[in-house]
């Protein structure tokens, strides 16, 4: 039989699911988890985590990513109209976590404004290579990459969805590609 405890729980265990039903909808979606360079007009790299990434036609080879309005790679692919998307092994969950810190440190609310002054170099100590057709960084670690040039540009709330063309790309090592939910970090929701 159900005791006191039981009964409480029972109350007040489904108002606290109901807060967040949505967003926890939406978290159980599963996505990939890439790294996407770029380079501004001075040519100097950038690199971010991406998961809503995605292929979306085949003939012509296009995929679609969704990028914060506010992010720097945003701001080089309108400049430069192009990015790379590096697949990342599934050994290499600890060299990805430095590429969720924006590159322009004030993109985060309440720093100091010392913290907000800085601007990352996240490319600095990851050994990596410049695209031919791009120039965007090409990991040495990566699993495959692809270097895309974008086509269309959709406001999508917060976000822009680039929809770019692949125009090149190669699978660099034998391996599982790293995901979303096996780093552990949820964007989504
Ligand atoms: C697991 C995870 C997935 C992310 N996916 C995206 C994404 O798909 N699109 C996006 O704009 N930001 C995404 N982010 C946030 C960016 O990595 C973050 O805003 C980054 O600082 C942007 O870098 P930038 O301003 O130097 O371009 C994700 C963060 C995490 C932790």
């Amino acid at each position: 039989m159900a005791n006191q405890d039981t009964v409480e729980r029972a109350k007040y265990e489904p108002l606290r699911e109901r807060a967040e039903p949505v967003s926890e909808a939406l978290e159980t979606m599963p996505y990939g988890l890439y790294i996407i360079g770029s380079h501004n007009e001075a040519d100097e790299v950038n690199a971010m985590m991406a998961d809503w990434l995605m292929q979306v036609s085949f003939k012509p080879r296009l995929v679609a990513c969704a990028f914060e309005n506010d992010a720097t790679t945003l701001k080089n692919i309108r400049a430069t109209g192009v990015f790379s998307v590096n697949v990342i092994p599934d050994d290499r969950m600890q060299m990805v976590a430095a590429f969720a810190q924006p590159q322009d440190a004030s993109k985060i609310k309440g720093r100091s404004e010392e913290a907000s002054a800085r601007v990352y170099d996240k490319l600095r100590d990851v050994p990596h290579s410049r695209g031919e057709q791009t120039g965007c960084p090409i990991l040495d670690d990566a699993l495959a990459w692809l270097e895309c040039q974008a086509e269309q540009f959709f406001p999508a709330g917060d976000h822009t969805l680039v929809v770019a063309r692949v125009l090149g790309g190669a699978v660099l090592r034998e391996g599982e590609p790293l995901t979303q939910r096996a780093l552990g970090w949820s964007y989504g929701g």
